[in-house]
């Protein structure tokens, strides 16, 4: 059954405003203690309380006295004069705790983590973890930062209030506010994809709603820029420039709060990997949407004869893990290439294609072969079940730890198939002997040989499962899943 494409309903948030005319109509300064907000509060308050206890009254015994509307109004009146010192007790009480919890320094990532490390976050079985405010666990109080350091974490503070009772001088900032947690940095996609695809989650669980505003935290300091990479896939995402909040006009004592906000400080951890793969396949979906990249998927581009063509693309770095002899493993792969019927060899430089080049380039991709670097965090925007080859330079396997096995993760979290590792056997000698640390920086930016042998006979294998699966589809006359995931909820 044939699916027509789907409908991106690209502006869902008419309220997402540019930056330039956003903080105008998003801001609002709670600065008169008896604002007519509050005394209408105080009011209803009071007429609640008092309708209540009239009710109470009416089936007590005779003896309490009897009603009449003077006097209730003026007892309603009194009780409003009387709430009005409770409430400014409570924004008085309105507690900021520092950002970032020195004591949990030494695990900073696990349990509630040391960023605002008081809070708990809600996780449902196989979702993403997330706190949101107002709620029901913050009691329908309001998320309130005070601090603009960009140096410690620990200077930077945050709270919980009620809407009606705002700290003292606070500023409220209107519709939704996606607060992020990064234990590394925004400058590189890994990090920042990995610290920014669990709102992808939450969008899709609440109505594909989008954020007028980002506050980006690393270790409870402010980040004001994120790679233009990201920054243009959350655009392709949310269907709009992201405005990263720098908090300018605010005072650094003066306290914000917000109308809205989520926080995540767990990347995807505690997402099940169905929720995971529906995260990429969103993700994807926009890209290539916003990118004018044909929906289709590789199944249906055939070549002249009708068979199913194999894109197999190698990308290439420029200095640090880039080949040794780019000719050479060009040379390998065009060979086997040329064995294969249908299949079409792509090379590029990542570093000079714009993000929708790089989109189209993933889109024509069934094998992606490039060393283990950044740009391999374009992986996701294959189709799914597409092939990733990564190479290593010398060193890795023993120095790295885990980091070195990040696009295997992704690789999985997205539906791909890691097709394993080549590691270079030789390389740069390392001068400072059992020193990992030191040993690495020198292998972290090594470069990458190659052996004939062993790179002619992985591609083979590589290409020949490709070209099996894709007979495999045409023959099921299978579309692509990954395709018809672009509407969201
Ligand atoms: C309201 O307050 C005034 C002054 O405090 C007091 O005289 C009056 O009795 C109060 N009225 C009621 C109904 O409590
Ligand atoms: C967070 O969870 C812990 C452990 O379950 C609990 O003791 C604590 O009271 C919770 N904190 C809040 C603010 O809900
Ligand atoms: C996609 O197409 C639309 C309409 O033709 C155009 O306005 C837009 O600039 C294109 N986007 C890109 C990234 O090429
Ligand atoms: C690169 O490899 C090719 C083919 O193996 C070889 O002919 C060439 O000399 C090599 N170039 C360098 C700079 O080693
Ligand atoms: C891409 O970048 C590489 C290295 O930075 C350069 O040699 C090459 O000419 C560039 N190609 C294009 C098409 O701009
Ligand atoms: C290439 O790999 C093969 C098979 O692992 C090995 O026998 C051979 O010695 C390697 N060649 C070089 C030049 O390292
Ligand atoms: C992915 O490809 C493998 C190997 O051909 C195949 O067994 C599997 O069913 C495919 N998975 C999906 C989700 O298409």
């Amino acid at each position: 059954m044939a699916k027509s494409p789907p409908k991106l309903s690209r502006p869902t948030n008419p309220t997402l405003k540019k930056p330039s005319d956003h903080k105008q109509r998003t801001t609002m300064s709670v600065s008169s203690l008896y604002s007519p907000k509050l005394s209408v509060f105080l009011l209803a308050l009071c007429v609640s309380l008092f309708t209540l206890y009239h009710i109470q009254s009416l089936h007590a015994p005779p003896s309490s006295p009897p009603w009449s509307t003077m006097n209730y109004w003026e007892r309603v009146a009194n009780c409003t004069q009387e709430l009005k010192p409770t409430v400014e007790k409570l924004r008085q009480a309105v507690t900021f705790l520092p950002l970032k919890d020195l004591r949990y320094a030494d695990k900073a990532l696990q349990g509630h983590t040391w960023f605002m490390s008081s809070m708990n976050d809600t996780h449902e079985e196989g979702e993403v973890q997330y706190q949101q405010f107002p709620s029901e666990p913050s009691k329908g109080r309001l998320l309130c930062f005070k601090g603009k350091d960009t140096r410690d974490g620990s200077w930077n503070s945050y709270a919980l209030a009620w809407p009606e009772a705002l700290p003292i001088n606070a500023k409220l900032l209107k519709g939704l506010t996606f607060v992020s947690y990064n234990h590394y940095d925004y400058g590189n996609i890994w990090h920042g994809l990995s610290a920014t695809a669990s709102f992808v989650a939450w969008h899709i669980r609440n109505g594909c709603e989008s954020p007028n505003r980002w506050i980006l935290y690393h270790w409870g300091e402010l980040r004001f820029t994120m790679a233009l990479w990201l920054r243009i896939l959350a655009e392709a995402t949310y269907g709009g420039a992201p405005y990263i909040e720098r908090f300018e006009g605010i005072d650094d004592g003066q306290p914000v709060c917000f109308e809205k906000a989520v926080v995540m400080r767990h990347n995807e951890g505690g997402m099940s990997r169905n929720r995971r793969v529906e995260t990429y396949d969103l993700m994807r979906c926009r890209a290539r949407m916003f990118c004018n990249v044909s929906l289709e998927g590789r199944i249906a581009e055939v070549n002249k004869q009708g068979l199913p063509v194999i894109g197999m693309t190698l990308l290439l770095r420029t200095g640090a893990r880039s080949f040794k002899n780019e000719s050479a493993v060009i040379g390998i792969l065009e060979k086997e290439c040329a064995k294969i019927d249908g299949c079409r060899l792509m090379v590029a430089y990542s570093s000079n294609l714009t993000f929708c080049e790089q989109v189209k380039l993933m889109s024509l991709t069934d094998i992606l072969a490039t060393p283990h670097g950044a740009q391999l965090t374009n992986l996701f925007l294959m189709d799914r079940n597409s092939s990733v080859m990564e190479f290593f330079p010398k060193g890795w396997l023993e120095l790295a730890g885990v980091g070195q096995y990040v696009f295997h993760w992704l690789a999985s979290w997205s539906g791909m198939r890691h097709q394993g590792t080549w590691r270079d056997p030789d390389g740069d000698e390392c001068p400072y002997g059992e020193d990992g640390r030191r040993c690495m920086s020198i292998y972290k930016n090594g470069k990458i040989g190659f052996n004939e042998t062993e790179l002619t006979e992985w591609t083979k294998n590589v290409l020949n499962e490709e070209k099996l699966k894709k007979l495999e589809d045409a023959a099921a006359n299978k579309i692509d899943a990954s395709t018809s995931i672009c509407a969201c909820g």
